[in-house]
């Protein structure tokens, strides 16, 4: 069983004009800072990308005040020692593990993976004929449906379903059985824009963030392609017209 296909949600930066929200990516942030980045890395997200344009919209300030709650491991000093030092805007999100066996030790065998990329890998792996026509439907959306849909898909097993030790039971999960206990409850996390501080949103607002992660340069990517779309049908007419204008007079 490939698990349940997910509810396709209404994100902002969906369609040709899309933008991430700014006020959602600060909210998903908040939810993988607070949640997920205790299991899962962020290896491909530096601090200082908090200030990238196209993104949570936070300035090179702020970035660095998020940083500096943070402790790295750097070294060796002079001395030869390793020590801890607080965050740096050039520094990425530390990973919660040193490594994949303890990862996967901490977690019942199998490791979280890293969720820099996850949008995008969790949207693209799909057989011939469903990429084709994802192509032309809601293609890049996949991957936040289905992490919203993970992170708001567990039940109650059905009676019959042999679920292994230290798994969960997930409608949207391949094989239903997961090792990820489900990471959120409600009033969790409080929010200080006054969203709902439920499972709903902070599935959704981490989804939206983790798309950012995944595609930090959507915003850009849309605006070249209108761009490119305004100046192809320009020159449609500039062609149609000097075609007429050459054989004007010609019979
Ligand atoms: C797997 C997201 C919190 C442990 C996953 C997957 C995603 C994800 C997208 C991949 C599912 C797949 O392979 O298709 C998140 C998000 C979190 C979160 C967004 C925060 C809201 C946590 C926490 C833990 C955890 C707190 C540890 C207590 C795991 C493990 C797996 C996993 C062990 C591998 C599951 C398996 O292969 O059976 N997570 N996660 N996650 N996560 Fe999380």
């Amino acid at each position: 069983d490939h698990g349940a296909t997910p509810h396709s949600e209404s994100w902002s930066f969906a369609g040709p004009f899309g933008k991430f929200d700014q006020a959602q990516l600060q909210r998903g942030l908040k939810v993988y800072k607070e949640v997920c980045s205790n299991c899962h890395s962020l290896n491909l997200v530096a601090f200082r990308n908090l200030a990238d344009p196209g993104g949570p919209g936070y300035s090179a300030a702020q970035a660095a005040a998020f940083a500096s709650d943070y402790k790295i491991k750097d070294g060796p000093n002079d001395a030869g020692d390793m020590f801890e030092r607080p965050g740096r805007p050039a520094d990425y999100f530390p990973a919660p593990f040193p490594n994949e066996q303890a990862a996967r030790a901490s977690n019942g065998g199998a490791a979280p993976p890293d969720l820099s990329l996850i949008a995008k890998a969790r949207g693209y792996e799909r057989g011939f004929p469903q990429f084709v026509f994802d192509a032309f439907t809601q293609f890049q959306e996949k991957g936040p449906n289905y992490i919203h849909a993970i992170l708001t898909g567990y039940k109650e097993k059905p009676a019959d379903f042999a679920l292994p030790e230290g798994s969960y039971y997930n409608t949207y999960f391949p094989g239903h059985s997961i090792k990820m206990p489900p990471p959120l409850s409600d009033g969790q996390i409080t929010y200080d824009d006054g969203s709902p501080a439920t499972v709903e949103q902070y599935s959704r607002d981490v989804a939206a963030f983790l798309m950012w992660t995944a595609e930090p340069h959507l915003e850009d990517r849309k605006r070249l392609g209108m761009q490119v779309m305004l100046f192809l049908i320009v020159l449609s007419g500039l062609l149609y017209f000097t075609k007429r204008k050459i054989w004007a007079d010609a019979h």
